[in-house]
């Protein structure tokens, strides 16, 4: 079966991990401290802070940008569900903001919609890779006394109008889960240029704790750990050329897919580096199969997908109150991910390619 998503964790890493073991420093330490450093300098950004996994650094990232109870915080409804959940951890709202059906990203106008004076941030996510339409936003926000959180945790390297995911916003976090563009095995990083944001995210990963064992304010453990970094270090020695094979085999799908009548490939914008994390097709009502048909044939000639994400967040048990929205529940019921990853073969493509096409 050709799996939807697979880590390539080469011999650097092994090694990289042995050598943290027979160091003794297995917690938080200096691969922590490297990691933060090379990981934000890709970034463009000034300061990295390295977190447990991506969920707890958007904790960090809303709490460090002063979202309080009972804030809003604009956001999209087609993302996995930690986006709106960090939300919730902070004990304010989030309200969500439909999104443009063909990037699956929100944009500029529905959140202007949704501003009131309890918006206290707008947190946007570079969905499947690629990133938002942030100059308009950023205005929008600096116009609103707003904070703009990127939440890029699939966007690793991608790029808007030629400037990185991760320093086009207030601050950003990735994640570095095992099927992200990189991974550490669980992991999350916040990246920022503001000095106050990077150090009020430290004091709160640290248990609110500046000196050991005197605490200032209500802290977590949200720490990542050396073996964590130093696997994060050698993975993102090889993030462009991963980057390359998807964006490749991004190309290859598209051209399989041309003139397939009810099938559309990817819309990618012309100002922005998508970096594929996901190849994510709609399945229309025009295609003569269901979306579960598509996956049942793939299915039966070794190919393995993913929906990403059959139920919208609003429709989720936890936030059901909110109202319709309608690009996303269209989104939610035609999207299909493809095997994209920098670990498919020459062959594994073009059988992907051939079973499109008899499909
Ligand atoms: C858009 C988005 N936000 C947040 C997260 C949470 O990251 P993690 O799984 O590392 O906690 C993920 C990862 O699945 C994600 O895709």
């Amino acid at each position: 079966m050709i799996p939807i998503a697979k880590p390539l964790i080469g011999e650097e890493e092994k090694q990289a991990v042995q050598a943290v073991l027979s160091s003794g420093v297995i917690a938080q330490g200096p691969r922590v401290k490297e990691f933060e450093g090379e990981f934000s300098k890709y970034c463009d950004a000034s300061y990295g802070v390295a977190a447990s996994s991506g969920t707890t650094a958007l904790h960090l990232a809303l709490l460090a940008c002063g979202v309080k109870p009972g804030d809003e915080v604009i956001t999209t409804p087609f993302s996995f569900i930690a986006t709106a959940n960090s939300i919730l951890y902070c004990r304010a709202k989030p309200v969500f903001a439909d999104i443009d059906s063909e990037t699956f990203n929100i944009g500029p106008d529905e959140i202007e919609a949704h501003i009131t004076d309890k918006t206290r941030a707008v947190l946007v996510v570079h969905l499947y890779g690629q990133p938002c339409e942030m100059d308009s936003l950023t205005r929008i926000c600096g116009d609103n006394d707003i904070r703009l959180i990127e939440d890029a945790c699939q966007a690793h390297g991608a790029e808007c109008k030629g400037r990185k995911a991760g320093s086009l916003g207030d601050c950003a976090v990735f994640s570095f889960y095992p099927t992200k563009n990189m991974t550490t095995g669980e992991g999350g990083m916040l990246t920022t240029d503001d000095s106050e944001i990077a150090d009020r995210a430290r004091l709160l990963r640290e248990h609110g704790s500046k000196v050991r064992y005197h605490h200032d304010v209500l802290g977590y453990n949200y720490r990542m750990t050396d073996i964590a970094a130093a696997i994060g270090l050698e993975q993102l020695k090889k993030l462009d050329s991963f980057n390359t094979a998807r964006k490749g085999n991004a190309e290859r799908l598209t051209e399989a897919l041309k003139g397939v009548e009810g099938i559309e490939a990817p819309i990618v914008r012309g100002d922005v580096k998508h970096v594929f994390h996901q190849y994510t097709i709609r399945v229309t009502s025009d295609f003569h199969r269901t979306r579960d048909e598509v996956v049942q044939r793939l299915k039966e000639s070794g190919i393995g997908t993913g929906i990403y994400y059959p139920v919208p967040i609003h429709k989720q048990p936890i936030y059901k109150s909110d109202p319709g929205l309608l690009n996303a529940e269209a989104a939610s019921s035609e999207v299909l991910s493809l095997p994209v990853h920098p670990g498919l073969t020459g062959e594994d493509v073009e059988k992907i390619c051939r079973s499109l096409q008899e499909l």
